[in-house]
């Protein structure tokens, strides 16, 4: 088959193209309607079809003779775990712990926050409430207690799944006070609070506080339910253009039906293959290619409890691939930069038989070519990048691997996938030619598995995706087409930066700095890092009299930790006297991080004092020293 034409069949009758797709899941009631739309107008996938993710991902393939094939490595080098669970001991243990919730009184319809390590349960969990049409939130594990409440408030869960420790390199981090401190600072209470006791540390459950075992072992198991296609599967928070996160919604025939199909078409994988995503399932990179989409596949997925230079070394992703004979791969470009400069030569690479390994995907952020070509050169499979984003679900640009070996061009994050149909406009909406930059806009109707709205929250919807070009949905992010249809993600064109392929607001981050009593006016930009892609970086105007300004820095750097995580990985706060700024106010953001980058700038004419440029052009130049 011709990629391009596939391409093609998808835009030319959309609803012939997916309700083939949508034949290869086993639904309870195949969809009449394969694209209607909601009480708003906005389209919805397959609104009459009955499913049930659970029983798609799991029961279904014990049910047809693969219950004993391995569903679920859990490789845990931080704690010298390792554990297979094959899909009959996931249909046990998801189907005992979907009673359990069932048995604390949890029904469709009701919402669960599932903050956890990386550890089995936490799919487990995600998976039991898909099977009882309980709709997950997974909180990353790296957030602060502040960043766990908003979301408790915003999707009101009646229980809170988590464990007694996450352990991040060698820092051993309980998960219980960070639950309380969130539930204390949330108008919200949840009834219940289930905790994996992972035995280590020393740590005991606290009072009040359900065991997870207990609750698994109590409880009878109970099958799936069937499901209308449009319910919600799950929100998960991600960062926009303001402080607050938004919730994004997933359906579950639409997201099931996207999944299914990539996990053929775009990654090209066999059931049966050992497919590994490196992420968490705090990302949506985890909810689709560690959880879903390979179970979905009749895959063996793999659970990575651990970083990729330190536990032990930086030939840990070789080891894992060797030894687990994965064949598929998927991580951040940032981990790969990480590596190559733990082992530029490759020496580590060498110690490990990478022959089992076919392709290597990588999406997150920009990857350079650089890290393109020192992958390619010791590990000696295909990298490809390919871009989506959390709204999205499932990739937006790539190559369909699973179709056609077509060309991979270095820089490009592929071509548009399926489904999407992708244009290119300027300010006003006009539909550029190739070459040149602009909005990367989706034509409505998106395809199945993309969010259908934000938790409570319909007009950030619309005024956050819809509104910008009318009919379109609005990326946030910048692109330049070649002729030969390949895009090229040029960056975000909003306040949302990526540090470590991990999705960070700017002015959430400044929301926070403006808290600190001494700040009297505060910017947060991303500038450009080796490592990890991007970093924060605060600049701060003290208020008048302060009397110990050189204490200030390290204040904000804590706050930012204490309120939204280590993970924002703010570590350099400027003080400065003034900000640059518009005649009507507004902080020139753009060229504070310009400059800082050291790239060509052009002073806006609106700017209101240009002698600041000076000013700044000195401050950053210590910077840079
Ligand atoms: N729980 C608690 N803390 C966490 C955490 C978690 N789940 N994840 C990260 N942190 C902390 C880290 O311990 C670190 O704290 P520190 O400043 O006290 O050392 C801080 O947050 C920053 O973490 P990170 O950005 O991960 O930097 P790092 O230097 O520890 O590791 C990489 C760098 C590149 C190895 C790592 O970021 C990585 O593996 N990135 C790949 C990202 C990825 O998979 N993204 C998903 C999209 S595909
Ligand atoms: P997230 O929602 O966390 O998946 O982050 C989505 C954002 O990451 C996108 O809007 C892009 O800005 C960026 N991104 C994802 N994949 C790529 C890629 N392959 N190349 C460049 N940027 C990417």
């Amino acid at each position: 088959m011709n990629a391009d034409q596939l391409y093609r069949d998808s835009i030319a009758d959309k609803e012939l193209f997916w309700q083939q797709q949508a034949r290869q899941l086993d639904w309870y009631t195949f969809p009449e309607t394969i694209l209607g739309s909601d009480e708003t107008g906005y389209p919805q996938w397959f609104p009459d079809g009955m499913l049930n993710m659970c029983y798609l991902a799991v029961d279904r393939h014990v049910a047809k003779g693969y219950g004993a094939q391995v569903a679920v490595i859990y490789d845990s080098p931080v704690t010298g775990q390792q554990q297979k669970y094959t899909y009959a001991q996931v249909q046990q243990e998801v189907a005992k712990l979907a009673g359990g919730l069932r048995g604390l009184g949890l029904t469709e319809g009701d919402t669960a926050i599932i903050y956890m390590p990386m550890i089995p349960q936490s799919m487990f969990a995600m998976l039991a409430c898909a099977r009882i049409g309980v709709i997950h939130s997974v909180v990353f594990g790296g957030f602060a207690p502040h960043e766990l409440s908003v979301r408790i408030d915003d999707c009101k869960p009646k229980v809170i799944l988590t464990a007694s420790v996450g352990i991040e390199g060698k820092k051993t981090i309980p998960y219980m006070p960070m639950v309380t401190e969130a539930i204390a600072l949330s108008a919200h209470k949840p009834e219940h609070i289930v905790h994996v006791d992972r035995k280590l540390a020393g740590i005991k459950p606290a009072k009040g506080v359900i065991d997870y075992a207990a609750l698994v072992a109590a409880f009878a198991p109970v099958p799936c339910i069937s499901l209308p296609s449009t319910h919600p599967l799950y929100v998960l928070y991600t960062s926009g253009t303001t402080g607050k996160p938004k919730g994004i919604i997933r359906d579950t025939g639409g997201y099931a039906t996207a999944l299914q199909f990539s996990m053929t078409h775009i990654y090209g994988a066999q059931p049966g293959e050992v497919f590994w995503a490196a992420s968490d399932v705090g990302w949506v990179v985890g909810h689709s290619y560690i959880v879903y989409g390979p179970l979905l596949n009749r895959n063996t997925t793999v659970v990575f409890e651990g970083k990729p230079i330190m536990t032990p070394d930086a030939g840990t992703f070789w080891r894992i691939i060797s030894e687990h004979q994965v064949k598929i791969m998927f991580t951040a470009p940032t981990a790969i930069r990480a590596i190559k400069k733990e082992d530029p030569e490759g020496l580590l690479v060498k110690q490990y038989d990478l022959s089992c390994l076919r392709t290597q995907f990588l999406a997150g952020e920009r990857c350079d070519v650089a890290t393109l070509d020192w992958y390619e050169q010791h590990i000696g499979v295909p990298a490809i990048d390919h871009f989506w984003q959390t709204e999205s679900g499932w990739p937006v640009l790539g190559l369909q691997r699973g179709v056609e070996q077509e060309p991979i061009i270095r820089a490009a994050a592929g071509k548009p996938i399926p489904g999407y149909d992708i244009r290119v406009f300027n300010d006003n909406g006009y539909e550029l030619d190739a070459h040149h930059e602009g909005y990367l806009v989706i034509k409505l109707p998106l395809p199945p598995g993309t969010l259908t709205g934000l938790w409570n929250d319909p007009e950030r919807f619309k005024r956050g995706y819809l509104e910008q070009f009318t009919g379109y949905y609005f990326s946030g992010d910048g692109v330049i087409r070649n002729e030969d249809g390949y895009m090229f993600i040029t960056g975000r064109v909003d306040d949302v930066i990526n540090v470590a392929g991990h999705r960070m607001s700017t002015a959430e981050m400044e929301e926070v700095v403006a808290g600190q009593p001494e700040v009297a006016e505060c910017a947060v930009v991303g500038i450009e890092d080796t490592l990890k892609g991007q970093v924060p970086m605060a600049l701060v105007v003290l208020k008048q009299g302060v009397t110990d300004p050189e204490q200030v820095p390290a204040a904000v750097v804590q706050l930012v930790r204490e309120k939204i995580g280590a993970v924002a990985c703010l570590k350099e706060v400027l003080v400065v006297q003034r900000l640059p700024k518009t005649r009507s106010g507004k902080i020139l953001r753009k060229l504070i991080r310009t400059m800082i980058d050291g790239k060509a700038y052009q002073v806006p004419s609106t700017i209101d004092d240009p002698a600041i440029i000076e000013e700044l052009q000195e401050q950053f130049a210590l910077i840079k020293k």
